[in-house]
């Protein structure tokens, strides 16, 4: 009988991701099933994340839930990774000695190995180390990746180091996949039906290969080039690029690209250039404001959205302000934004921080404002326009509601039949609400087939 599998996944895009490889690493094993209750589940995996929070504690506090249920069901094995595994490593068993495996976000292709020898073996496995990218060599299940789109890693870890963040201590050094692996698995994506693509990493836009024979540089934008022309590949994301490696390659390619979508996600954390320094990000906010303007020369509808630090170690009311300038005067859409948090072992952590609590999170409340009213204006403004929507699939309630997204990633909704799903068609934007999705119409031309010629086959 298969063995009962449970993961929970905290984080960001990239952990989700990785989960997502998880399961489909365990299914071809064909040895285990996924399920989402822990209460039955004979493996339980917890994929953890730190960016952001004392993620330490709160997984004694789930490790104190799993360990309830572990008692009841004793066989029951538990697997902790992600990043907190990688940083904490022993130290999570030397607290929690009823765990049986630590592994690290590179070294989850080994996953069932380990379970395996975790069923034989008493002692606690840890895997954290491996330099190269060989989990990729699992990423694809055709059986359970029928998506119209879909995400795919092109690099990890992070070379930069700005001084608040723990990535480049937890995911380690920047690592391109090899560009023929990526062009490989999108090509096979598209056969099972994938329309887009939203290629992940935590600077994609550092993307690097180094071609030791024509001692020439495959950069990010080669790599746009090459996806683009694979047939029925309709759009191409990516999350997240930093201002640093903006090159105008990049920016040209939005000239010559139609499937990279009008709409950007650019973190630029701070509006104050003394603040950017300390954190050690490598640009000014005119360096910014300049990528901006030359990305809206090609493509004067370009959506922008961004990330936002507050109560940064010796941010000033004047430093916040000029925060909200940069917000309003950038005009950014949907972002998102967050309380500085201290990291142990980053550069920040020796910064002095005389920002009270209270304070941070009144600047907090006032940004998120900011952004919320400015997303609401952007969501207006989207009312009776014609926008380019790729169809996903049916409403889970509704079988004659379809769904899909906008360019600038908003859902909407309107009535259209199965032929549509993986199609790009263009839909009228009929309704507008404040907390939902958008609702539409289809034009009564349907001008999806014009849409679609590029990839129609
Ligand atoms: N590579 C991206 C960031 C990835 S981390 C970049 O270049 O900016 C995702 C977001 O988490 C960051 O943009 C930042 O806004 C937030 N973040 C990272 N570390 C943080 C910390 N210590 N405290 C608060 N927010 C943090
Ligand atoms: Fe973190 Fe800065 Fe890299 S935010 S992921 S160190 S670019």
């Amino acid at each position: 009988m298969k063995k009962k599998v449970y993961i929970k996944t905290w984080g960001c895009q990239m952990n989700v991701h990785d989960s997502s490889m998880i399961k489909n690493i365990l299914k071809a094993t064909n040895q285990y099933t996924i399920i989402d209750q822990p209460e039955i589940s004979d493996i339980l995996i917890l994929n953890t994340c730190s960016i952001r929070e004392n993620a330490q504690e709160k997984l004694f506090h789930q490790l104190g839930r799993w360990k309830k249920l572990k008692k009841k069901k004793t066989k029951t094995i538990i697997a902790v990774g992600g990043c907190v595994a990688t940083q904490e490593g022993k130290k999570i068993y030397k607290r929690a000695n009823f765990i049986n495996i630590i592994f690290g976000p590179q070294t989850l292709h080994r996953l069932p190995k380990l379970l395996e020898q975790a069923y034989t073996n008493k002692k606690i496995l840890i895997d954290i180390k491996e330099k190269s990218l060989k989990k990729f060599d699992h990423s694809i299940n055709k059986e359970i990746n029928k998506k119209i789109t879909s995400f795919v890693t092109i690099i990890e870890g992070c070379n930069k180091y700005c001084s608040f963040c723990i990535v480049p201590y937890t995911r380690g050094k920047e690592t391109s996949r090899n560009n023929k692996d990526i062009l490989t698995e999108i090509t096979s994506l598209t056969q099972i039906g994938v329309r887009e693509v939203i290629l992940l990493g935590q600077n994609v836009n550092a993307y690097n290969i180094y071609n030791k024979k024509s001692k020439k540089k495959y950069r990010f934008s080669d790599l746009l080039y090459e996806i683009a022309a694979i047939p029925k590949i309709d759009r191409i994301r990516y999350i997240t690029s930093h201002p640093i490696e903006f090159s105008d390659d990049i920016i040209d390619a939005y000239k010559k690209i139609p499937q990279l979508t009008n709409f950007l996600h650019l973190p630029i954390q701070s509006g104050s250039n003394k603040i950017l320094r300390l954190m050690k990000r490598g640009y000014t906010v005119e360096k910014y404001e300049h990528i901006i303007d030359k990305l809206k020369h090609i493509r004067p509808n370009m959506t922008i959205s961004s990330d936002f630090i507050v109560g940064f170690p010796g941010e000033t009311d004047k430093d916040f302000q000029k925060t909200l300038d940069c917000v309003s005067k950038i005009n950014f859409d949907t972002s998102y934004s967050f309380i500085y948090s201290q990291r142990p072992g980053t550069r920040a952590e020796k910064l002095i921080d005389t920002t009270s609590l209270e304070e941070k999170k009144k600047r907090l409340f006032l940004l998120q404002n900011t952004i919320k009213q400015q997303a609401l204006r952007w969501k207006r403004r989207m009312l009776g326009t014609q926008q380019s929507v790729l169809v996903e699939g049916f409403m889970k309630n509704n079988i004659h509601e379809l769904y899909g997204r906008t360019e600038n990633n908003r859902i909407i909704i309107f009535t259209g039949n199965s032929n549509l799903i993986g199609k790009l068609i263009n839909v009228t934007v009929t309704n507008i609400n404040y907390h939902t999705c958008l609702q539409g119409k289809i034009n009564k031309i349907n001008t999806y087939k014009i849409l679609n010629t590029r990839s129609a086959s």
